[in-house]
């Protein structure tokens, strides 16, 4: 398949990119930079050993969509490209909404405009909001977001889904992932958040590296196992594996799926602490701090449905993920 992804040079494109190659197929990668560098790009070809296509514009850009689908007859798209950052999107609602919905109306017209019907979408279990119970399955409930980023992937997630009631010829698959962490195993690519780490694995990382003190623990009297949070930690090669399925399961059918990419097993925060410790060989300074807004007790996927919709299930472990997280660190201790 010729295959393109929006936000192909970030941590999940990058890494998608890869994968889908390595199984055969063709990738051309839009990405307008605002919060990834073009030595990703660099990188996926000198990991790959091929060239790729690549298109530096913003997919809001309706002219530059234009003559890119004029270019090259694509059979599926992966769209990854948006903003990410959920504090960010708390300050600056309305630039959230603007980017991430533009991007995917853009996106989705031009797509209409050249026949190309066939779609995969980077979700959230944001979606799901705070849960009732877990594990978390496609089917249920969603009550709402708790920040505007969150609300931006439930929008785009109706929107995908009106697209294909409208016209059955459309094929949409929204992948709601878990928490991704890792890197891929050559310390070559990996996650580069800008300024101070917001998410979990980049700030124990940058403990580790010395650049900063300790980590804070946001919160012990959770209701789990040692009373810090429980999430479900998936290592990002797993999930860009998950997106290959994805586009193999999208392409020839129609209709509208949704799919958790988790492992199943929720951590705790202390349990990765932990494990990156062991498995490499570096303490980890930590010290309990408040809750963080917002945050729940624990969140993990039921996976069912993705291996028996995608034939997909997650295969590695936490020790792979902290291994392979702090190598791309270390190798790699300015970004890219
Ligand atoms: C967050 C977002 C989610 C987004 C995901 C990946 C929310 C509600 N969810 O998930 O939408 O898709 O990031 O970008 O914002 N923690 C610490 N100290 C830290 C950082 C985190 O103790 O310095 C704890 C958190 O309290 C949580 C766990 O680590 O229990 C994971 O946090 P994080 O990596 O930020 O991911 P989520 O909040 O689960």
């Amino acid at each position: 398949m010729q295959i393109l992804l929006t936000g192909g040079a970030g941590f999940i494109g990058s890494h998608t990119a890869i994968e889908l190659m390595a199984a055969g197929h063709s990738v051309v990668i839009v990405d307008n930079f605002v919060n990834s560098s073009p030595e990703a790009h660099r990188r996926i070809e000198e990991i790959s050993g091929q060239k790729v296509p690549l298109v530096e514009a913003d997919v809001a850009d309706r002219d530059a969509m234009e003559a890119l689908f004029s270019e090259y007859q694509f059979d599926c798209v992966v769209h990854f490209a948006g903003l990410k950052a959920v504090g960010e999107s708390v300050q600056q609602p309305l630039r959230y909404y603007r980017n991430n919905l533009d991007t995917t109306l853009t996106l989705c017209e031009t797509m209409q405009r050249h026949g190309c019907k066939c779609i995969v979408f980077s979700s959230s279990a944001t979606v799901y909001g705070v849960p009732d119970e877990v594990p978390l399955r496609e089917d249920m409930f969603c009550k709402g977001c708790t920040n505007p980023y969150g609300w931006t992937k439930y929008m785009i997630e109706k929107i995908l889904m009106g697209v294909c009631d409208a016209d059955p010829e459309w094929s949409v698959v929204l992948l709601r992932y878990f928490n991704p962490i890792g890197a891929h195993e050559s310390g070559r690519i990996g996650e580069n958040p800008s300024g101070i780490p917001n998410n979990l694995m980049p700030y124990i990382t940058r403990v580790a590296a010395g650049t900063l003190e300790k980590l804070h623990v946001f919160g012990n009297d959770y209701q789990t196992h040692d009373g810090t949070g429980v999430r479900d930690y998936i290592h990002v090669v797993d999930l860009a594996k998950g997106h290959v399925k994805a586009c193999q399961y999208a392409e020839g059918r129609q209709g509208c799926d949704i799919v958790n990419l988790g492992t199943g097993v929720g951590y705790s925060v202390l349990d990765l602490v932990k494990t990156f410790e062991k498995v490499n060989g570096i303490q980890i300074p930590y010290e309990i701090s408040p809750r963080r807004a917002g945050d729940v007790d624990a969140c993990f996927a039921d996976p069912k449905k993705a291996a028996e919709v995608l034939g997909w299930r997650a295969e590695k472990n936490l020790e792979d993920m902290c291994r392979d997280a702090w190598n791309y660190q270390k190798n790699n201790p300015k970004g890219y």
